[in-house]
């Protein structure tokens, strides 16, 4: 259904009665932001409708006009959600399309709306709103993936994993570690959102098109009673900067990239290779032609999102760096990558949160994986090292060993104390105590470090944590 304004063909988008004819068709394709902007409905007339109670209450505005104004916004957000009303390209964007609609409706009372305010701190408003919103609610996302990651840590306390270096078998650790270690950076991603949230939350309401306005406003009020805890300083910039737009797309863009390393993480843990996991079948795709595989799209799909979203912020950035004060069209270019980055991540998120969910660990081939490629040699320089020996000598004489082991084919605990004593006569019979997984990872009782005792004690500082609202 379109919209049709009767008596208003002269008063489409902007243009008033300042131009004798219409917009080019492909120039109002290009000119419009109604296809995106219509995100930001509830925020427009969330705005607006705090506007217009503010107009009155400084006695610009009668304050029947204002409860008019308030009812009518009700009811244009109502229509349009419900899809009884269509928006108009015509319009240009969603601020025309509600603000046409309010006049329709209730005729001269509307018109007083935009007394004091322009597109350009509206739209920056909205955008500011908008931001809030999202960025409380990819929080939200964020702690159920780490709720997900801490039960399925909590599960796997015992098991071991090798860990990595080089993507070469370094180091045993508890896989509840490994998988901890991307509560640590989720946790720094929803830090930076909120962070970015602080210095989004001032309302640029007043800054008119660029130079404030002369009537007597209460921005202070408008700013409060739309949950805003300040006001913009400088009406230039507050009409003119997208800043707080590409705070997030950093943050978001951040959070793709540590989503797409754990996604890598499946797709490597899954493949016949590794075979250390089983992905829920619900996060699988199979394949056309053979009917054995189950592949781990999902996965890879949050990782090749991580190019577009990394794209959104150069291009945000791009578009903001040669711009002159205040307000430039090219602005409206900064909705679209905000947009994209933000919904891409909220599906990212909640497609993560249900493969850590479901996923399968093939224990007994994780523990196998530890007790071959020599990954207790550390522990071997180590006893050196605690019978006194320094350092670099103990890593020479273990590089000895190692050698020997493979020669024969075997692992460092398949020699003989002869062997040990042949490179280094402070070797006792209890080294072989030394080579034992558990011991080895339990050993490692530092703070940060994966022994049983610290990644209990991190399971409970993070669940608390996630508890704490
Ligand atoms: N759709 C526009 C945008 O996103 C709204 C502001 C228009 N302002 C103007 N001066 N043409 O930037």
């Amino acid at each position: 259904m379109q919209l049709t304004l009767p008596g208003m063909a002269d008063m489409k988008g902007a243009r008033g009665r300042r131009f004798a004819s219409g917009l080019n068709p492909d120039a109002a394709d290009v000119n419009a932001s109604i296809n995106f902007d219509w995100r930001l409905l509830r925020h427009d007339v969330a705005g607006s409708k705090a506007h217009a109670r503010m107009l009155a209450r400084c006695g610009i505005i009668s304050q029947e006009d204002a409860e008019r104004t308030g009812e009518g916004l009700d009811r244009v957000c109502a229509e349009i959600e419900s899809g009884e009303l269509a928006l108009d390209p015509a319009l240009e964007d969603i601020h025309m399309n509600v603000e046409a609609r309010l006049i329709e409706l209730i005729g001269e009372a509307g018109q007083k709306l935009h007394t004091a305010r322009s597109r350009n701190d509206q739209v920056a408003t909205d955008m500011r709103l908008y931001v809030l919103t999202e960025a409380a609610g990819l929080i939200e996302r964020i702690d159920a993936l780490r709720r997900a990651l801490v039960d399925v840590a909590e599960r796997h306390i015992d098991t071991f994993i090798p860990g990595y270096t080089h993507l070469q078998r370094a180091q045993p650790v508890r896989l509840a570690h490994h998988l901890l270690a991307y509560d640590a950076m989720l946790t720094r991603d929803r830090g930076r959102i909120d962070d970015a949230m602080r210095r989004t939350a001032e309302c640029p309401l007043g800054a008119g098109a660029l130079a404030a306005t002369t009537f007597p406003i209460d921005r202070e009020g408008v700013a409060a009673e739309l949950g805003f805890s300040a006001v913009t300083r400088n009406s230039l910039d507050a009409a003119g900067d997208r800043d707080f737009a590409v705070e997030l797309i950093g943050a978001i863009a951040l959070c793709q990239t540590h989503l797409s390393r754990l996604a890598e993480e499946f797709v490597l843990w899954s493949s016949g290779e590794f075979g250390f996991a089983r992905l829920g079948e619900a996060y699988c795709s199979g394949s056309s032609i053979m009917p054995q595989k189950m592949n781990p799209d999902l996965a890879e799909l949050v990782r090749g999102k991580t190019g577009r979203v990394i794209g959104h912020w150069v291009s945000l950035m791009t578009v903001l760096k040669g711009l002159p004060l205040a307000y430039n069209k090219d602005l409206q270019e900064s909705q679209e990558p905000l947009y994209d980055a933000v919904e891409t991540l909220a599906a990212s998120l909640r497609v993560m949160a249900g493969m850590v969910e479901t996923v399968e660990f093939d224990t007994e081939r994780l523990r196998r994986a530890t007790e071959q490629g020599h990954l207790l040699a550390t522990e071997v320089a180590d006893y050196l090292a605690d019978r006194g020996l320094p350092f670099r000598e103990a890593h020479g004489i273990v590089g000895a060993l190692v050698r020997k082991a493979i020669e024969r084919g075997v692992e460092l605990d398949a020699l003989s104390l002869a062997d040990f004593r042949a490179e280094s006569d402070r070797f006792e019979s209890d080294v072989f105590d030394w080579l034992d997984v558990d011991r080895a990872v339990d050993r490692r009782d530092v703070i940060g470090g994966p022994s049983k005792r610290r990644i209990e004690a991190e399971i409970t500082r993070i669940r608390s944590e996630l508890e704490t609202p």
